[in-house]
């Protein structure tokens, strides 16, 4: 159930029935010269979505815009310092907390949110922590790159291929929610330098100048898209009810 598409006395017969929320978030990035800009905030949109209609949960809209500073070298990227994602997520997290909700399952696609994430949820913690009281609400965080069903797939299909930044496997799953995106533009070297502990954006586009990281998008098929989405959304699925019936 995507919670813009709902009313007000729908969402309270809902919080009847439960106080989960999904909480998609993604990014607005460079994912090389053949991958969608959007490509964080989609896949995370599109697993949420599916697994709020199969879980019966309440998805909330995606956050568009995340932590990705050292990609601004590059057109059309965007980002929130760490401290503002912080405070975003912060924000609502207990606006929905105060309304009724209790449980935040965020479905991240962007490696880059992970620490202002798990950051934001210490905040929201220390606030019963510092109270001397219990506290009702609780976070998680479900990066859906490191899905453990997932990790045969894309083993099989793309090997040392897949990397870690605009990879075959975010480029396929974008491309399956939204067909005919996929660019046929040669790729030099095929497979992208690899690399880690970038700094900022100039370190960045120094170290990896199409703004890949070790990866070969060209490998990303549609029909890829719709093996990972199904493995992903069941992992996701149960991830979710497990979160629900942990005290
Ligand atoms: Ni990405």
């Amino acid at each position: 159930m995507r919670l813009q598409l709902m009313t007000w006395p729908e969402v309270a017969t809902y919080l009847e029935r439960s106080r989960g929320m999904l909480v998609p978030i993604g990014s607005t990035e460079q994912h090389g010269p053949t991958g969608l800009i959007g490509t964080d905030a989609l896949t995370a949109e599109g697993l949420a979505l599916a697994t709020g209609e199969a879980a019966g949960a309440v998805v909330a809209p995606t956050l568009p815009i995340g932590m990705a500073q050292h990609h601004l070298g590059f057109p059309g990227s965007a980002s929130l310092r760490p401290s503002t994602l912080l405070a975003l997520v912060r924000d609502v997290v207990s606006s929905f907390a105060v309304t009724g909700f209790r449980r935040f399952l965020f479905i991240n696609g962007h490696g880059g949110n992970v620490a202002p994430l798990r950051a934001a949820f210490s905040e929201l913690y220390a606030e019963s922590s510092f109270a001397g009281v219990p506290g009702e609400v609780r976070c998680a965080l479900c990066n859906w790159y490191e899905a453990s069903a997932l990790a045969p797939f894309v083993r099989e299909m793309y090997g040392e291929a897949e990397g870690s930044h605009a990879t075959p496997s975010e480029v396929a799953l974008a491309a399956y929610y939204h067909p005919g995106q996929l660019r046929p533009i040669p790729l030099d070297p095929p497979v992208a330098p690899d690399g880690h502990d970038f700094q900022d954006a100039a370190d960045y586009r120094r170290r990896f100048p199409d703004g890949r990281i070790g990866s070969n998008p060209a490998l990303a098929r549609e029909e890829h898209g719709a093996r990972i989405h199904a493995l992903v959304v069941g992992e996701l699925v149960e991830r979710y009810r497990t979160f629900l019936a942990e005290a």
